[in-house]
C-alpha cells in the first residue's frame, strides 16, 4: 500500500479516474470501480454524483453517474450503470471501460443525500437505476454500524432487474431496523418470484411502511416512477417538506414544448443579445436577465443539458467571442475557465456572444 496518509482528490488539479475493476450487477448493469494515479483519498456526501467525460468518435460527452459506493470506503469510488438502448456513453462504457482504462471526472457535487437530512426512520425509495444514491446511502450508515430505521423499496421490472438484491438483503440481515421490499413489474423468468407483481401502489406501499408519515423519503427512479410516488405521497397526506427526490432524466424539449416555448418567447423578445451558434449555424436572441440555454431551449434549439445549475458540466461549451456572467455551482474547472469555456445553462450574456456548439 502506501507510507503516508494519501491527500484527498482534487479533481480541479487531478481529473483522471482509473479504472481498477468492473463488476456485472445485472444483465444490463455494471458498477465500474476506480481510484486516482497516485492515491487519493475520495472525499464526498453519500448520493452525490460524478460528472464524467468520455471520448467517443472524436466528441467528448460528459454524462453524471452517482457514487454508487460509500464515503467509508474512501480509497475507491464506484459507479453503477445501466445500460440506455441507444444511449452513447452507458454502452461506451460497458463495452469499453476495462481496469487499467482512464477517465476524466468532474466533482463531486449534488445536495440529495440523507447526511443533509438526519432523521430517525428513512424511507428509500428506488426504481431501476435509481437505486444507486440510496445504495450508497444504505452502504454509508451500515459500515458506520449505524443502525438507522430504514425501509428500502425498490421497483424493477423483473426479478432479474434487480440490482444490488444480494447485498441489501444481506445489509436487512445484518442491521435490526434495515428492511427491504422488491417490487416487481412482472414475474419474468422467475417462476418462483413469490411477492405480488405491479407497480407500487398506494395500498402496497401503506402495508410495507404502515408509518410512513414518521420516515423522510428519499427517492430517485426513472420520472414516471418518482411522479407516481409524489401523487401517492399526496394522496396519503405527506408532508412533502421531508420528501427529497433526485432525477436521472436528461432533459430534452418535445416538439409539442418548442413550439410552445418558441411562440411564448418570441413575445418576451426586446433588445436582446445576438448569440450564435457556430456547429449549428442558429444565431438566437437573448436578454441580459436570460441564460443562454434558457433562450436556446426557447429558441427551439436541442442542446445536452441535464442538472441546469452548472454542476454537472453537461452544458458546456467554447464561447469564441463576446463576454458573459457565469454563476456555476462547480460544473467547471478554473483552467477550462481560463480556456474559454462557460456553461451555457448558467451564463447571462453581457453582450453579443459566438459559442462553438
Ligand atoms: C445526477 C445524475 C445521476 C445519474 N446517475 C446515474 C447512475 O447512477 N446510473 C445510471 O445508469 N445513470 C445515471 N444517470 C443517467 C446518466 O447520466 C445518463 O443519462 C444515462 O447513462 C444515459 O446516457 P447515454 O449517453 O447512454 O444515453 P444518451 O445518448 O444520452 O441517450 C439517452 C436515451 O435517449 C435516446 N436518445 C438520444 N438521442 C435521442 C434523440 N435525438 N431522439 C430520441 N431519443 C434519443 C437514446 O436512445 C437513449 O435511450 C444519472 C443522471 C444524472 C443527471
Ligand atoms: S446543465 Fe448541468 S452544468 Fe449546465
Amino acid at each position: 500500500m502506501w507510507d503516508a496518509v494519501p491527500a484527498r482528490w482534487n479533481p480541479d488539479e487531478d481529473d483522471v479516474l482509473i479504472c481498477t475493476h468492473v463488476r456485472p450487477e445485472t444483465h444490463d448493469v455494471k458498477s465500474f470501480l476506480f481510484r486516482t494515479p497516485s492515491p487519493k483519498l475520495f472525499r464526498f456526501r453519500p448520493g452525490q454524483f460524478i460528472t464524467i467525460e468520455v471520448e467517443i468518435d472524436g466528441e467528448v460527452i460528459n454524462r453524471c453517474y452517482t457514487i454508487s459506493s460509500p464515503p467509508t470506503r474512501p480509497d475507491t469510488l464506484s459507479i453503477t450503470v445501466k445500460r440506455a438502448p441507444g444511449g452513447k456513453v452507458s454502452n461506451w462504457l460497458h463495452d469499453n471501460l476495462k481496469p487499467g482504462v482512464a477517465i476524466k471526472a468532474l466533482g463531486p457535487a449534488g445536495e440529495f443525500s440523507c447526511a443533509l437530512h438526519p432523521a430517525p426512520k428513512y424511507l428509500f425509495l428506488s426504481g431501476g437505476s435509481g437505486v444507486t444514491p440510496l445504495m450508497s446511502m444504505s452502504r454509508t450508515l451500515y459500515e458506520l454500524g449505524d443502525d438507522r430505521d430504514i425501509v428500502f423499496v425498490h421497483s424493477a421490472r423483473t426479478p432479474r432487474d434487480i440490482i444490488f438484491r444480494n447485498e441489501l438483503t444481506m445489509m436487512a440481515h445484518g442491521m435490526t431496523k434495515f428492511r427491504t421490499a422488491f417490487v416487481c413489474e412482472q414475474m419474468g423468468e422467475h417462476r418462483d418470484w413469490s411477492a405480488p407483481t405491479g407497480y407500487l401502489s398506494s395500498p402496497l406501499l401503506a402495508s410495507i411502511v404502515p408509518d410512513l408519515a414518521e420516515r423522510e423519503i428519499f427517492c430517485c427512479g426513472p420520472d414516471a416512477y418518482m411522479k407516481n410516488v409524489r401523487r401517492m405521497l399526496g394522496e396519503a397526506g405527506f408532508d412533502m417538506a421531508r420528501y427529497h427526490e433526485e432525477s436521472f432524466s436528461f432533459e430534452q424539449l418535445s416538439p409539442e414544448e418548442q413550439t410552445e416555448s418558441q411562440e411564448t418567447e418570441a413575445e418576451k423578445q426586446s433588445g436582446g443579445f445576438k448569440i450564435e451558434f457556430t456547429k449549428s449555424g442558429r444565431t438566437i436572441d437573448c436578454r441580459p436577465d436570460q441564460f443562454l440555454l434558457e433562450a436556446a431551449k426557447a429558441a427551439g434549439m436541442r442542446l445536452p443539458f441535464s442538472c441546469s445549475k452548472g454542476v454537472c458540466g453537461t452544458c458546456k461549451s467554447k464561447k469564441i467571442a463576446g463576454q458573459v456572467v457565469m454563476t456555476h455551482g462547480g460544473g467547471i474547472r478554473q483552467r477550462e475557465i481560463d480556456a474559454g469555456m462557460i456553461l451555457i445553462c448558467c451564463s447571462k450574456p453581457l453582450g453579443d456572444v459566438t459559442i462553438e456548439k
